[in-house]
C-alpha cells in the first residue's frame, strides 16, 4: 500500500518536474522572453554544464546555430570536434562546446526534434530567444549570462570561443596557441610601450593592452583574441544596417564574428551588465563596442583567424576558417587526417592584414601582400 501511493506520488513528482521542464524549454507560448530558466537543477537544458562529466573547462566553444542547422551541427560533430581528442589528452586540456540555439517560435515538431537531438548529444544551449540574425547579439548576451550562472554552481572556465556553424575550428592546435598567449603575453612580466618580445619576428600577431597601471602584471590582463577589423564604416543600408549608430563615424574595433575568444572576465563583465549595454545588430560589433571602455583588456589580433564574412581562402596554419561549406568542412578534415596538413592546395582568395595598433582605427587595417607565410614562423 505504501508502496502504491509512494509510486503514485513520485509519478506526480515527475509529472510536475517535467511540465515545468516543458514550461521552460519547450511550451514557449507561456515563456516571457526574459525570463531564463536557472530555478532549478533539473533543468536539462539549461544546466547541461552542470550535468555535464566535463567540469571547470579550460575552454567554452559557444558555437551559434539554429534548430533547422541539424546537418551543420552533425558535421561539426562529425569533423573539428573530433580533433581535439585526437590530439589532446583531455584531462590536460578541457572543452566543453555547446551549439547555442533559441526555442521561441519553434513549432511542435521542431521542438520534438530538438528535445531528442538534446538527449543524444546533451550538447545545446536552448536559450529563450527567436533565432533570427536579429536576435544573434541577444543570443551572446544570454550565453554570457549562462555562463555566468555556472560561476554560481562552481563551474568555472577560462576562455570561451565564439563562433558560428559554418566556422571550422583548428582544435588540434588551438588549445597549445592558448597557452603560448598566455605564457607570452599574460604570465610574463609586460613592459610599457606594450611589447611582448615573443611578437618581435612574429608574423602573425600584434597586440595591444589597455592598462591605467603600468606596473601591472600580466597576469591581470584579460584577453580578447581574433582578427581585428577597426575601419569599417557604419552600414546604413541592407540587413546588417545600424540605423542609430553615433559612436564614431567607423565602428569600435572588434574581433570579427566568424571566431573569437574572451577571457571569463570579459564574458563577466558583459553578463553582469547585460542589461544597461546597447545592443546592436551585430554581435562581434556590439561586443567590441561594450568592451571599449573596459581596462587591463589585452587586444590580440591574428592572421590564423580567418573570420569575416567570407573566407580569405586556405591555409594551412589556420586556426579559424568561416563561411564554409558542410562539403568543404568535411574535405578539410579528412585531408588532415590523412595529410596532416589542412589544405590540399594553399588558395589566397584575398590579402590578410596586421592591425597597425600605434595608428588611428582608420588606418588600422592595410591588406599587405608583403608579408608572406611560411613554414617557420612560429609564436
Ligand atoms: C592546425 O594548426 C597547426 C599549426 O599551424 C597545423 O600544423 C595543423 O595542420 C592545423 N590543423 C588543422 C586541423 O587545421
Ligand atoms: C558565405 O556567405 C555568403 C554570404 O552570407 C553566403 O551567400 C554563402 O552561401 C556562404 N558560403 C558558404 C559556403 O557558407
Ligand atoms: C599546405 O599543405 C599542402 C598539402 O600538403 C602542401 O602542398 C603545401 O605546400 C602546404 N603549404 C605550406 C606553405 O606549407
Ligand atoms: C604602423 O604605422 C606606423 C605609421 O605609419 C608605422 O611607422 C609602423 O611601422 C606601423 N607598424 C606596423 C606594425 O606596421
Amino acid at each position: 500500500m505504501f508502496k502504491f501511493i509512494a509510486g503514485k506520488y513520485l509519478r506526480t513528482v515527475i509529472y510536475v518536474v517535467f511540465s515545468f521542464l516543458l514550461g521552460c524549454m519547450v511550451t514557449i507560448n507561456l515563456t516571457p522572453i526574459e525570463k531564463t530558466c536557472t530555478i532549478d537543477n533539473v533543468d536539462v537544458g539549461y544546466n547541461i554544464m552542470q550535468n555535464s562529466k566535463l567540469k571547470n573547462p579550460e575552454l567554452v566553444i559557444l558555437i551559434l546555430s539554429a534548430t533547422n542547422n541539424l546537418g551543420k551541427r552533425d558535421t561539426i560533430r562529425e569533423t573539428w570536434l573530433k580533433l581535439h581528442r585526437e590530439t589532446y589528452d583531455n584531462s590536460k586540456f578541457k572543452i566543453a562546446h555547446y551549439f547555442v540555439i533559441g526555442s521561441l517560435g519553434l513549432t511542435a515538431d521542431q521542438l520534438l526534434h530538438l528535445s531528442s537531438e538534446q538527449s543524444t548529444y546533451n550538447d545545446i544551449l536552448i536559450l529563450p530567444v527567436h533565432d533570427t540574425y536579429k536576435t544573434l547579439t541577444e543570443k551572446i548576451k544570454k550565453s554570457f549570462i549562462w555562463l555566468n550562472d555556472q560561476l554560481d554552481y562552481g563551474l568555472g572556465f577560462k576562455y570561451i570561443l565564439k563562433c558560428d556553424d559554418d566556422s571550422f575550428i583548428n582544435l588540434s592546435y588551438l588549445p597549445q596557441e592558448i597557452i603560448n598567449i598566455e605564457k607570452n603575453y599574460i604570465s610574463s612580466d609586460i613592459t610599457y610601450p606594450f611589447q611582448p618580445t615573443s611578437e618581435r619576428g612574429n608574423r602573425y600577431l600584434s597586440s595591444n593592452a589597455q592598462v591605467n597601471n603600468k606596473k601591472l602584471k600580466g597576469h591581470h590582463l584579460s584577453l580578447y583574441w581574433g582578427y581585428f577589423s577597426g575601419n569599417a564604416k557604419i552600414k546604413t543600408t541592407g540587413k546588417w544596417a545600424e540605423t542609430d549608430w553615433i559612436a564614431s563615424d567607423r565602428y569600435i574595433p572588434y574581433a570579427l564574428g566568424g571566431g573569437y575568444v574572451l577571457s571569463k572576465n570579459l564574458v563577466t563583465y558583459i553578463a553582469k551588465n547585460a542589461n544597461n549595454l546597447r545592443s546592436f545588430n551585430s554581435e562581434d560589433i556590439s561586443v567590441g563596442f561594450w568592451l571599449a571602455p573596459v581596462n587591463n583588456v589585452l587586444r590580440v589580433h591574428d592572421i590564423r583567424f580567418d573570420t569575416e564574412w567570407v573566407s580569405r581562402g586556405c591555409r594551412n596554419n589556420s586556426l579559424v576558417i568561416h563561411n564554409i561549406s558542410q562539403r568543404e568542412m568535411r574535405e578539410l578534415y579528412n585531408h588532415y587526417i590523412s595529410q596532416k596538413t589542412l589544405c590540399s592546395e594553399e588558395v589566397v582568395r584575398r590579402n590578410y592584414y596586421i592591425y597597425n595598433w600605434s595608428v588611428p582605427p582608420s588606418q588600422c587595417c592595410k591588406p599587405s601582400d608583403q608579408i608572406k607565410l611560411s613554414k617557420n614562423t612560429s609564436t
